[in-house]
């Protein structure tokens, strides 16, 4: 009797770890946590959407585009962060090249929410 209490009770909690574990595991990178709004809006400020539309793209890809683009990277959102605030040098399609235009805040939690939003966006396709 007492051995099966004991047996049963650790399986139970094997079995919550597994759970939680795996919950762990599947959830979706940076599906939780993301300010949505507090993102476009500092898309907005930044000018970001005069080159740039979720859906389609203008002078920059489709940011749904740039999701899929780093969908399998994982260190994308780093890469990202680079992107938007270091001022390298991107190609336009007319061939001319100029810095990429930078976040308008020095706040890294803002400008990792904007990153987070942007790779969580659905739908893209790979350029
Ligand atoms: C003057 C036009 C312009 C503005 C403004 C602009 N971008 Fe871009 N962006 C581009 C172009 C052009 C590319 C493509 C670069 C390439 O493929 O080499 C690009 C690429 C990107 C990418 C994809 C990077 C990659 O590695 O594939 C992201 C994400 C992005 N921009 C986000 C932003 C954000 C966020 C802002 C606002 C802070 C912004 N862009 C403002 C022109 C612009």
């Amino acid at each position: 009797m007492r051995s099966s209490e004991i047996s049963s009770g650790r399986s139970i909690s094997t079995s919550l770890g597994t759970v939680v574990l795996l919950a762990a595991l599947t959830t979706p990178r940076a599906t939780f946590a993301i300010d949505q709004v507090a993102a476009q809006d500092l898309a907005q400020s930044s000018g970001c959407f005069k080159c740039h539309a979720v859906e389609k793209k203008k002078d920059g890809p489709a940011l749904r585009d740039a999701a899929a683009k780093y969908k399998d990277d994982p260190q994308a959102e780093e890469k990202l962060i680079f992107h938007v605030t270091s001022g390298e040098k991107v190609k336009f399609d007319d061939g001319h090249e100029e810095e990429h235009k930078k976040v308008k805040t020095r706040n890294p939690n803002e400008t990792r929410n904007l990153v987070q939003w942007i790779l969580a966006l659905q739908g893209g396709t790979k350029r």
